[in-house]
């Protein structure tokens, strides 16, 4: 595995790399939900006698956090990181520091458009600009020909479809379901500032969106009502920053009652000083099924 830590570095490896590349953009603090990244990378990328590439990069991006967010205190496990990298068959890691992807103030940055500015943009200003001017940075440097998101962050994997289109860059975006605790939690890497008693609330995110998804053939309104039932049984420990229901290609609002279709279910939540997100796929309307299963293009 090799392992580069500047642009120049990087180049030199890409120049010999097999393809397909592909390339899976994390801030590091690997976990479960992470090898299911890299598993889906390697099965896209081939093991015969001729595999393209995984590549992985590893990069706590201060452009996508608020002045008053957690970037100081965000998980840096690097060693850890690149074991399981190794573990997962891995063959590059890019793992810059600030400077290296920063070297002078980024004075153009990509705007996130309408979708951007609802829900985690609403909440998080500045988020999704600066989520996508690293993601089509590291697309610049890596140049793969795939690069692989996690579905837990719906409006993210949206955004990065919408910038991929729009900029005609000519990468596959590919998308691999949500990992989950047993207990329904999806795996975050903020996971790990859960005290124990918030870590016994968190779980009811995930009960929530599968209560909507059970009624979603009642229609938004009801899906919306079930969800939030279920929120209030978490009383006074949860602060819901939003629950809202999206159209799954655009992510623009359900906004119509009647809408009858495909779906995405999403909550942002605070638990003492954790904000936790989570989303499930629903088709809403009668006759349908509740919680549905991603496509392979979702
Ligand atoms: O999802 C993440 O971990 C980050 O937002 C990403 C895509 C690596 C950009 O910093």
């Amino acid at each position: 595995m090799i392992v580069a830590g500047t642009r120049a570095e990087l180049a030199a490896a890409r120049a010999r790399l097999a393809g397909p590349v592909v390339l899976v953009p994390t801030m590091g603090a690997l976990h479960d939900g992470h090898r299911a990244l890299l598993r889906r990378a390697r099965e896209l990328a081939g093991t015969g006698a001729r595999p393209g590439t995984v590549a992985v990069s590893i990069f706590v991006n201060p452009l996508q956090f608020a002045p008053n967010e957690d970037l100081d205190r965000y998980p840096r496990t690097l060693n850890e990181d690149l074991r399981t990298c190794a573990a997962e068959h891995v063959d590059l890691v890019f793992a810059p520091g600030v400077r290296e992807m920063y070297p002078a103030q980024q004075l153009v940055t990509v705007d996130p458009g309408p979708a951007g500015g609802i829900l985690e943009g609403e909440f998080r200003p500045g988020f999704f600009r600066g989520v996508l001017t690293v993601v089509l940075k590291l697309f610049s440097l890596v140049r793969p020909d795939v690069a692989v998101f996690g579905q837990k962050d719906a409006q993210q994997l949206a955004l990065v479809r919408q910038m991929v289109a729009d900029f005609a860059l000519g990468i596959e975006i590919e998308a691999v379901p949500t990992v989950r605790a047993a207990d329904g939690l999806a795996l975050s890497s903020r996971n790990k500032y859960l005290s124990s008693p918030e870590r016994a609330v968190a779980p009811v995110l995930h009960q929530a969106l599968a209560a909507g998804a059970a009624a979603a053939a009642g229609g938004p309104r009801a899906a919306l009502e079930a969800a939030r039932r279920v929120l209030a049984l978490a009383g006074g420990a949860l602060t819901v920053d939003y629950l809202a229901l999206v159209e799954r290609g655009t992510y623009g609002p359900v906004r119509d009652d009647a809408f009858e279709g495909a779906a995405v279910l999403a909550i942002a939540a605070r638990l003492g000083g954790t904000r936790l997100i989570d989303n499930v796929p629903v088709q809403i309307g009668a006759g349908q099924p509740g919680m549905a299963e991603h496509a392979a293009d979702d």
